[in-house]
């Protein structure tokens, strides 16, 4: 998709660090961009401040792991702008690690947000994308926790490997459909991922506190101690413009971050040595 002047953008998440980033290159571009999130207020915030710059920016209050709310939300942008081109399926939080420690009500709320979050998002979208026959695209957005579990084994890790299996299956199923498809895995970003607990419904009870000494742990410390950890959101953003112009899969905004996915890939493939041998 190369044209993006007057055409329409849903972003989920859109009310805080790279759903928000993705938004402000959207709206740079003269796009119409829809931001939808599930806290209310910083929602408001976020609008006010792309409507500085840019005039068609709307929102909806929204929770991406309902899949009644994704469809009202589809509806809201087109009936405010029209046909969408570009989906981003961004919302995501981060919770529970240490396989003796995760309770099942994180599992859910993990699973149902950052992968029921992604397929209600392509349910509600999808099919008015390929049926207003102009070019599109999605971007799902998972993480170098999707390509390796570094991290830890953890309900973050398992929904990013699915996201980035999903998209990856996605991209070959819409190829001949004019709609593209691009995937981010990003290492640390500087957003407020390590404070997802703050948008847990009450449905899915209280989340335990990471194990102290576990990855988690260690990672949400050195965020919080540190405010210029992590990539900015807005290079991230920009380079999700760039796959989306030339249509690429996979965005990587931590090539330092290789060695970790090669590794990976090397214990698989002596793997297979072993059985071919
Ligand atoms: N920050 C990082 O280091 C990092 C790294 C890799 C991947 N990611 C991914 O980036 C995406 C965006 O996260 P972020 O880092 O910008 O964090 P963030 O907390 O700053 O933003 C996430 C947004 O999602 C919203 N949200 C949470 N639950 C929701 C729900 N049920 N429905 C709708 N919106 C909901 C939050 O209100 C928030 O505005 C996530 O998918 C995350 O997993 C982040």
């Amino acid at each position: 998709m190369r044209d993006f002047a007057g055409r329409t953008a849903f972003v989920t998440g859109a009310a805080s660090g790279i759903g928000l980033a993705l938004a402000r290159v959207f709206a740079a571009e003269g796009m119409n961009v829809m931001l939808a999130d599930i806290e209310a207020g910083a929602l408001d915030a976020a609008v006010a401040q792309l409507a500085e710059f840019a005039p068609r920016i709307g929102s909806v209050v929204c929770d991406v792991a309902d899949l009644e709310s994704v469809s009202h939300a589809a509806a809201a942008t087109v009936e405010a702008y029209g046909p969408v081109h570009i989906l981003c399926n961004n919302a995501g939080v981060a919770g529970g690690s240490g396989i003796d420690a995760i309770a099942p009500e994180t599992w859910r709320w993990v699973v149902d947000v950052n992968l029921m979050g992604v397929v209600h998002g392509i349910a509600a979208f999808l099919p008015g994308m390929r049926a207003h026959g102009q070019a599109g695209h999605m971007v799902n957005t998972a993480s170098m926790a999707g390509l390796q579990a570094n991290i830890g084994f953890s309900p973050y890790v398992a929904t990013k490997y699915a996201v980035v299996g999903m998209s990856e299956g996605l991209a070959k199923d819409l190829a001949g459909e004019g709609i593209g498809v691009s995937v981010i895995c990003p290492g640390f970003v500087r957003t407020q991922i390590a404070a997802s607990a703050r948008n847990r419904p009450e449905r899915y009870g209280v989340g335990a506190k990471p194990a102290p000494g576990g990855k988690a742990a260690l990672l949400a410390q050195q965020l919080a101690g540190n405010a210029e950890a992590g990539l900015d959101p807005d290079a991230g953003a920009r380079q999700v413009l760039e796959a989306i112009r030339t249509n690429a899969l996979y965005v990587f905004t931590h090539p330092e971050m290789r060695d970790e996915v090669d590794a990976r890939f090397a214990a698989i493939d002596a793997a297979f040595k072993r059985t071919a041998g």
